[in-house]
Formats: C-alpha cells, sequence, structure tokens
C-alpha cells in the first residue's frame, strides 16, 4: 500500500497487471485509485482487441440461451457505465466515444425472423426491456434498411462506445493515476513458495510484485511457468471487422442513427454508426487459432450481408479491415480473482463482452486485490470454476 515513503519502484508494485489492452488498463486504473501501487507490462498498451471491437454494449441482443448468470454480470457493467465514462472523461478530458442511442435487432428472411422472435421471448422471460416491431416499424427507426427486413427488436438499453478512444482515455487515466508502464512483454510467471511472485519480461526484466493480474486477453493460458491447475482455459476466436465512413449526416437524418444487429440467413451482423462518421461492420467468428488474416473470404462474407441489409453500404468508403482475437471460455464467460495460487489473480475469459464488462471487471479486480474477496455480483466468475487442483472447493460450481 501506499504510504508516507515514496511509491515504490516498478521492480516492486504491490500489483503487476500482465496485459495493458481494456480490461488490464481498468484494472490498474480502479487499483491504483484503490491506493496500490500498480505495474502494468504490455509492449503496447490500448492496443490488441480494443483496436478491433465494435464496442457494442450489448447485453440484452447478444444474449445468449444458458447465460442468465451472465446476463446479471452484463448488465450490472452496462448500469456502470454512464458514471464510468463521466468519471473517466473528467480524470483525463477525453472523449471515450459513448453514444446512448440504442441498438434495433432486424431479421430478413422468415427464418431469420423465427430465430429473432424466439430470442425476444426469452429477453421478454428474463425481463428485459424489448419491444417487437414489424418490418415497416423498423424502416420508419432506420429507413436505410432494405425492404426484405421482416421484422425485429428495438433494444434501447443497449448503447456503444469507441473501444479505440476509451483505451486512449484509460490509459491517459492510468498514467495520471501513477501506474508505470513497462513497455514489454510477459515471458514467464515467477513462482516461489507456493506464490506467484512477479513475471520475467522480454526486456530481460524480473518484476517482482505483491499480486499479479493475468489479463493477457486470449493469450492468458500461454503464460509460461502457469502451473496447469490454474492455467485458464482460454481459447482464440477470430473476429473480422470492417470500418466504413459514412457521409455527414444530412437534414433529413443519418445513415444510421442507432446500432443495428442482424439474423441473416441464420448469420450474425452488426453495423456500428459513430458519432465521427465511422461504420464498424462485424464480425465473423472463427475458431483458427491465433491467425488474424483479414480474408477476401471474410470481407466478402461481411459485406454481402450488409449489404443485403443496409443496400446503401456498398456506396461508403472502405477505410479499414482488421482482425482480433476474442478470448473465449468454456462457458463463454470472464475468469475474475483470486486464483488457488496464492497472489495470481484473473481478468480474461470476456469472449464477446470484454467492452462491456471493462468497468466492471476494473472495480471487481481492485476489490478482490484490496480485499482477497470477489464481491457480487461477480462471484460466480471465479477462475476456480475451472480450478484442476484436487482441493477445488465444492461450491464453486460454474457460472
Ligand atoms: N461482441 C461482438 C463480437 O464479439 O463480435
Amino acid at each position: 500500500m501506499r504510504g508516507t515513503t515514496p511509491a515504490a519502484p516498478h521492480n516492486s508494485p504491490d500489483v503487476l497487471v500482465l496485459g495493458g489492452g481494456l480490461i488490464g488498463l481498468a484494472t490498474a486504473w480502479r487499483a491504483a485509485g484503490s491506493g496500490l501501487t500498480v505495474t502494468v507490462a504490455d509492449p503496447e498498451p490500448g492496443g490488441g482487441a480494443a483496436r478491433v471491437a465494435a464496442g457494442m454494449l450489448a447485453a440484452v441482443t447478444e444474449l445468449h440461451y444458458g447465460e442468465e448468470t451472465l446476463l446479471d454480470l452484463n448488465l450490472a457493467s452496462a448500469a456502470r457505465y454512464p458514471a464510468f465514462v463521466a468519471e473517466l472523461e473528467e480524470a483525463t478530458g477525453l472523449d471515450t466515444g459513448y453514444r446512448a442511442c440504442g441498438t434495433l435487432a432486424v431479421a430478413l428472411d422468415a427464418d431469420d425472423r423465427a430465430h429473432l422472435r424466439e430470442l425476444h421471448a426469452l429477453q421478454q422471460r428474463c425481463g428485459l426491456d424489448s419491444q417487437w416491431l414489424t418490418g415497416r416499424e423498423c424502416r420508419r427507426l432506420e429507413p436505410m434498411l432494405a425492404p426484405s427486413v421482416r421484422g425485429g427488436a428495438r433494444v434501447d438499453g443497449d448503447h456503444q462506445i469507441d473501444p479505440r478512444r476509451l483505451a486512449a482515455a484509460l490509459l491517459r487515466a492510468c498514467e495520471a493515476a501513477g501506474v508505470t508502464f513497462l513497455r514489454s512483454r510477459a515471458l514467464r510467471l515467477i513462482t516461489a513458495q507456493d506464490r506467484a511472485v512477479g513475471a520475467a519480461l522480454d526486456i530481460g526484466e524480473e518484476v517482482h510484485a505483491g499480486q499479479t493480474v493475468l489479463a493477457l486477453g486470449s493469450r492468458s493460458g500461454t503464460l509460461e511457468g502457469l502451473p496447469p491447475e490454474v492455467a485458464p482455459p482460454i481459447r482464440p476466436v477470430k473476429g473480422q471487422v470492417l470500418r466504413l465512413r459514412m457521409p455527414p449526416a444530412e437534414p433529413h437524418g443519418a445513415f444510421l442513427s442507432r446500432t443495428v444487429r442482424a439474423v441473416v440467413r441464420g448469420g450474425a451482423l452488426y453495423l456500428v454508426p459513430r458519432q465521427d462518421g465511422e461504420l464498424v461492420v462485424g464480425a465473423t467468428s472463427e475458431e483458427l487459432g491465433w491467425d488474424t488474416t483479414v480474408t477476401a473470404g471474410g470481407v466478402y462474407e461481411l459485406l454481402r450481408d450488409a449489404h443485403e441489409l443496409v443496400p446503401g453500404v456498398t456506396e461508403l468508403p472502405l477505410a479499414e479491415t482488421l482482425a482480433g482475437l476474442r478470448p473465449g471460455s468454456p462457458d463463454n464467460a470472464p475468469l475474475l480473482g483470486p486464483t488457488a495460487l496464492t497472489g495470481l489473480h484473473l481478468a480474461t475469459g470476456h469472449y464477446r463482452h470484454g467492452v462491456l464488462l471493462t468497468p466492471l471487471t476494473g472495480e471487481v479486480l481492485a476489490a478482490s486485490l484490496t480485499t482477497g474477496e470477489l464481491p457480487e455480483p461477480a462471484r460466480p466468475f471465479t477462475p476456480r470454476r475451472f480450478d484442476t487442483s484436487p482441493t477445488r472447493a465444492p461450491q464453486e460450481e460454474p457460472a
């Protein structure tokens, strides 16, 4: 903890965060705000999946069967967003691109409509705010939608943020809070006497720390030195994403005024229009290891489906194509908090909800680092649900 003596040098912080993506940065910011000295190791803090992600805060429209416990976590984080953004923007003077614009989820053909109807029924059973609309009502809200749109669900509580701006703001907030950054990759976890005591970095330095947080996204399970029983079972799930430029909003309206998600012949698609004119179109979902190649096939499928949904997209300049890796876990839910290895905490496995879960992850990790306890509503997401050591506690069941 910080005392009256000067802050500890970076080779002995209270907390070493391995990974400076959104999750690592939010954890570092909140931990520093709790009075801990914090070092983040990452060759390119603020990079990684935050460069690629569309930034949908889609607790309701990205709900899946069997993920009701995860829904509670997602809703808890969504509820924190306005205050989180206000605090971050106040601390840094930077705009995060947060837009409380809502989401419209639409269906193209009859099968897609049946699929979306099922999701809408699930949303209603879960008590969520989601209003079913006819195709005509959808087009009244978003006139650029194709005449073939068969219906949709209006979800006014699913918003968006610009993950690149969010990362830049978190980086600046961390620096202002005294977090030390080492532009370096973690090579190996260091353990001594049955506890984690830091990490060896590729700049040839060892950083010793009271507690170490593993926030390496899709690579979290690959760090050398992790005892197998606490190594998180994370796999990379590739997503290809396009960035287009929309024309400036005309008097009769914007190209799209809210996030549009769609089921297009069984496949999922989303279009996320930003205030600054960027339109993010995503995303593929591919299990191909750590490959991040943008393929002609991936771009073709996204543009084909986007064109069918909003024919005007093919008129827009294509500004950027990128692929990123979602950190997938066996139950699609994150692994948060202390592990069976004393001194090692996890903040990984956020899969499709990393941006959404950023505020809550920072908060619960700071709490677990200061108290040793994972607060509600994060308890079901303890890493110990995947712990393969013989002492696994019986109450720690999968989420
Ligand atoms: N949450 C959006 C995606 O994973 O593609």
